[in-house]
């Protein structure tokens, strides 16, 4: 097979930023008369489809985003992929397409790392493999329901650190004029429409030098929910405090910080975070895949006008969390939980 020409032997990996880059091959599952095809590789990175397929029409996509890391030790670590697999299956089922197996879905994350190897960024760049599995329906027709056929596409791309010059606080907005997800709606699923439904305030956010935006629960607006794609926590009194709701993401991330937090001696709450409870905080994050942490500097209310600082500097707690981390992502320290999947 003809592979991707590009030579990855003089790339400059920290400068990477978060886009895709083609690499040598995908991996595809193709879900056709009630049944899965086997495993396909592929190094098209294009798909027919069509025109009346419902992915298209009435949003029936939903996608995953997680990462491998070339550990201190030379080792390729996947990070908790059993957990992005079961969060995939839980947004296929909200969408009432095939549900793949869990194996299924870590078996492709898994070859597409191994096919993709020269393009896994080498220890001490910041950068990773992104791994980006998506699915939708491909049935086509007119009206509204489910789909009988579907494809499930594993890819990935080189991306840079998040934070080019080292971690730092980040500004955040609060809108309350567009909110993400409804209650009950699909805010904990990982879907394409709940994204399409940020973009509006994340520009309005962008146009006033905001880098992510905070959305309060739709129906009071009393609550904290999410900061853009990430989950919201805040630390306080020996707490790491973060937002139960039915409209936020699982995070894979948040998940682990509350187990860290808790082996840091730290009280977790997950609870129903007040907006007004902001100022209490001593210091607040937003985490996810992308960044790990993003501690917050300074938040501010574009519709009431209230602001809320807690410096320029990145706080201990936050900076320890994401220390500890990285440090389990990149084989520095013990993989006590057994997070991590050594695949190379
Ligand atoms: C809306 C939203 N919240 C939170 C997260 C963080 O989740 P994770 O830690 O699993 O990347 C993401 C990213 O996946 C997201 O899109």
């Amino acid at each position: 097979m003809v592979k991707n020409s590009k030579n990855m032997e003089n790339t400059d990996w920290s400068a990477l930023g978060f886009d895709y880059l083609k690499t040598d091959y995908n991996v595809r599952y193709v879900y056709n008369d009630g049944k899965w095809s086997d495993m396909i590789v592929t190094q098209d990175e294009y798909i027919q489809m069509h025109m009346s397929a419902s992915c298209l029409h009435y949003g029936v996509e939903l996608f995953e985003g997680l990462k491998a890391f070339r550990g201190v030790d030379g080792k390729v670590r996947l990070f908790r992929v059993e957990e992005n697999a079961r969060r995939m299956q839980s947004s296929a089922k909200r969408l009432c397409l095939p549900v793949p197996s869990e194996e299924m879905i870590v078996k492709a994350c898994i070859e597409v790392v191994k096919l993709n190897e020269r393009f896994i960024p080498p220890y001490g760049t910041g950068a990773s493999l992104y791994l980006r599995p998506v699915m939708f329906g491909t049935t086509a027709g007119l009206g509204v329901k489910p789909a009988k056929d579907a494809l499930l596409i594993v890819y990935c791309s080189p991306v840079g650190a998040y934070f080019k010059s080292g971690i730092k606080p980040i500004r955040v907005a609060i809108d309350r004029e567009q909110d993400r997800a409804a209650p009950r709606g699909t805010g904990d699923v990982k879907v394409g429409g709940n994204y399409a439904a940020s973009l509006m305030s994340g520009e309005k956010g962008h146009e006033l030098g905001y880098s992510n935006i905070m959305y309060l629960d739709a129906a009071e607006h009393k609550y904290i929910e999410e900061c853009g794609a990430a989950n919201f926590f805040g630390i306080k009194d020996g707490k790491y405090i973060t937002p139960k709701s039915q409209s936020v993401l699982p995070s894979i991330t948040n998940k682990s910080l509350r187990q860290l937090a808790k082996d840091m001696g730290l009280k977790v709450e997950e609870r129903p975070v007040p907006v007004d409870e902001l100022p209490t905080f001593e210091e607040c994050g937003a985490c996810g895949t992308a960044a790990v942490i993003s501690p917050i500097g300074y938040i501010y209310d574009m519709q009431t006008g209230a602001s809320y600082s807690y410096g320029d500097e990145v706080g201990k707690t936050c900076m320890k969390l994401y220390n500890a981390l990285q440090d389990i992502q990149y084989g520095r320290a013990e993989d006590k939980y057994g997070w991590c999947t050594i695949i190379l």
